[in-house]
């Protein structure tokens, strides 16, 4: 790395679904740290989600929204770069360049891949196979070396990898390998309200917590998780469920808060209505604010264009010095 130089990161983010708390705790707010101390490009992948043919009326709205949350969570379109995918043609001419040192063996052993065949037999297009490639493209452009994603994700990102070298080897040093960053520390899985496994846009709709749910769905929600009549003796193990709804309080409540609770269990008086009652208050208090500034920002499409057009301009930049070399590697300049 140059001197001096900030190291780069990247990453895409999924333009269908709406975010919810597991994005927050577990993405977004990374992002919104690593925006202070590297240079950071943060693609809305609208690309991406034509793979499995959505219906387009509804791209615009969605690309809104992505955007619109993930400002509303933190992220500055003024300190990263802060973009679509489909705005940066450089990215479909890297993606054929690398499509060619991408082999439908690999392509066919990836996990997602084989996931999407068993959901959709019926859509197996080729897009679907090169996904990876496309992800390697977006990667790569920037020469980012750092990849904030999660754990389904690193096979895509071993892929990056292994495209990069053979690039790197065929035709010429270009691309430093990316990695998968998250501050060197476990991600935060957030726990879902039905007591089981985590928040996810796929599962149990009414496990989740989404940044644009109201208030009344939020407490309706909240007062829904799985609890049972507390423990009989003192400094009980909580059970799985238990467990996490203390769990989402470290989240968002006050430490005085929880330590009540905590107590309260360890004492066996637990009132889990009480203290449902008040996680619901504390997430009403954390969620809304996002989802008021969200709202708002989705209204202004002045200010939308405005920063996707300077996001744009700003990925484009870097994506052309990036093809500049890469077409130079390759000999694709005959003059
Ligand atoms: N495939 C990623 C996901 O499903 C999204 C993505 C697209 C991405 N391009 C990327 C992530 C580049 C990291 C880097 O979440």
């Amino acid at each position: 790395m140059e001197k001096g130089k900030k190291a780069i990161v990247m990453s895409g983010i999924r333009s269908t679904g709406f975010l919810h708390l597991g994005n927050y705790f577990g993405a977004i707010r990374n992002y919104v740290r690593m925006q202070e101390e590297y240079e950071c490009y943060f693609m809305v992948a609208d690309i991406h989600s034509l793979t499995t043919h959505p219906d387009t009326k509804e791209l615009r709205q969605n690309v809104h929204r992505v955007l619109a949350e993930n400002i509303a969570c933190g992220l500055d379109p003024e300190k990263v770069a802060l973009y679509c995918q489909s705005h940066i043609y450089e990215t479909a001419e890297l993606y054929m360049y690398m499509n060619m040192l991408a082999y439908k063996g690999e392509l066919e052993k990836t996990v997602t891949f084989k996931e999407k065949v068993r959901l959709h037999p019926e859509n197996v297009n080729a897009g679907l196979l090169t996904y990876p490639v496309l992800q390697a493209a977006d990667i790569l452009l920037h020469r980012a070396t750092l990849v904030p994603v999660g754990k389904d994700q690193e096979q895509h990102l071993e892929m990056s990898r292994n495209f990069a070298n053979r690039f790197n080897h065929r035709y010429g040093e270009v691309f430093p390998e990316p990695f998968a960053f998250n501050f060197g520390e476990e991600l935060i899985k957030v726990p879902s309200l039905d007591g089981a496994g985590k928040m996810s846009k796929s599962e149990n709709q009414y496990a989740t917590l989404y940044l644009s749910d109201d208030d009344e769905l939020i407490r309706k929600k909240v007062m829904k998780a799985k609890t049972d009549s507390g423990p009989t003796e003192p400094f009980s193990v909580k059970p799985e469920y238990i467990e996490n709804i203390f769990n989402l309080m470290r989240l968002v409540s006050a430490a005085e808060v929880l330590a009540k609770f905590e107590a309260d269990y360890d004492n066996c008086i637990i009132r889990y209505g009480d203290m449902k009652k008040q996680l619901a208050e504390d997430m009403v208090a954390f969620i809304r604010p996002v989802r008021e500034r969200a709202e708002a920002i989705r209204n202004d499409h002045a200010y939308l264009e405005r920063i996707m057009e300077m996001g744009a301009e700003k990925a484009r930049e870097s994506a052309r010095k990036t093809m500049d070399l890469v077409r130079t590697a390759m000999g694709l300049k005959y003059y």
